[in-house]
């Protein structure tokens, strides 16, 4: 069977960007907090300290038994890394920092890769890069009338041309009043299949590129993703939504903080 897809109105666009705008703010906000010597508790609980100070709520806490507000993913870790106390940050390593906020009962969901300290290595910034460009080249095939499998063919194209592999086990969704609704956004695919677009649809697109192949495991916590041969993982995540012609970001950082390095 296959799911409905909510269309959602103008009005609605307006809300979800006010949600994206706060999820994209808390990125802005942890960013000079994450460097080495932190660790992944304290910034979770500043995140969730500053989605609250805005009346809004962090979406991850208690969801599906998810123990805490934010996902941070370290180094191997690919998604739904628990933040922890004893997760100490140090110099050279990478971490996504997963935020989605619910504003005024609107889901805003973003993630973004930190840089820890200045002597990350050059893989790991290339590794880091081409998964930002890879969630670009996905936006950009966003549009009225092109498909899922256009997404995720965009992405695929660009994320795999060297040794790096998109992963197959978590995907994008359809987000708005709810936080994981219809379609799924596969980061991977075949151009011209899938679902089609249409003005009205929001969802995220959220690629993992991992440096060597695809697979990944989950710890026996039920949730930290990793990746299995232990090479690093990276991810972006924005919240878009389909117009006319194209797609509007609910999710851009007002900072310009895009990418690393955030200065
Ligand atoms: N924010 C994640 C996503 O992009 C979902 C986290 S669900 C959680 O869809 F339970 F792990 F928090
Ligand atoms: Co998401
Ligand atoms: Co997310």
């Amino acid at each position: 069977m296959r799911p409905h897809i909510i269309l959602y109105s103008k009005s609605d666009f307006q809300a979800m960007h006010r949600a994206g705008n706060l999820a994209a703010r808390t990125l802005d906000f942890i960013t000079p907090h994450a460097i080495p010597g932190c660790n992944t508790g304290e910034l979770d609980r500043l995140c969730e300290e500053y989605i609250r100070a805005h009346d809004a709520v962090p979406a991850p806490l208690n969801y599906r038994g998810f123990p805490k507000a934010t996902c941070i993913s370290v180094n191997h870790v690919v998604c739904h890394g628990i933040p922890n106390d004893a997760k100490v940050l140090r110099e050279g390593d990478i971490a996504n920092i997963d935020v989605t906020v619910i504003l005024e009962g609107w889901h805003g969901d973003a993630s973004r890769m930190y840089w820890i300290g200045d002597k990350v290595s050059v893989a790991a910034q290339r590794l880091t890069r081409i998964t930002h460009e890879s969630l670009m080249r996905g936006i950009a095939a966003v549009r009225p009338g092109n498909t899922t499998g256009d997404i995720g063919a965009a992405i695929q194209q660009h994320a795999e041309q060297g040794p790096a592999r998109v992963v197959r086990d978590f995907c994008g969704h359809g987000i708005g009043r709810g936080f994981h609704e219809a379609p799924n956004i596969l980061h991977y695919g075949n151009a011209g299949e899938g679902a089609e677009l249409q003005e009205g649809m929001i969802f995220t697109i959220e690629p993992m590129i991992n440096q060597g192949n695809a697979q990944v495991k989950v710890l026996p916590d039920g949730w930290t993703a990793v990746t299995r041969d232990r090479k690093l993982s990276a991810q972006f995540e924005h919240s878009v939504g389909v117009v006319e012609g194209g797609c509007e970001v609910f999710t851009l950082s007002p900072r310009g903080w895009h990418c690393p390095p955030y200065h």
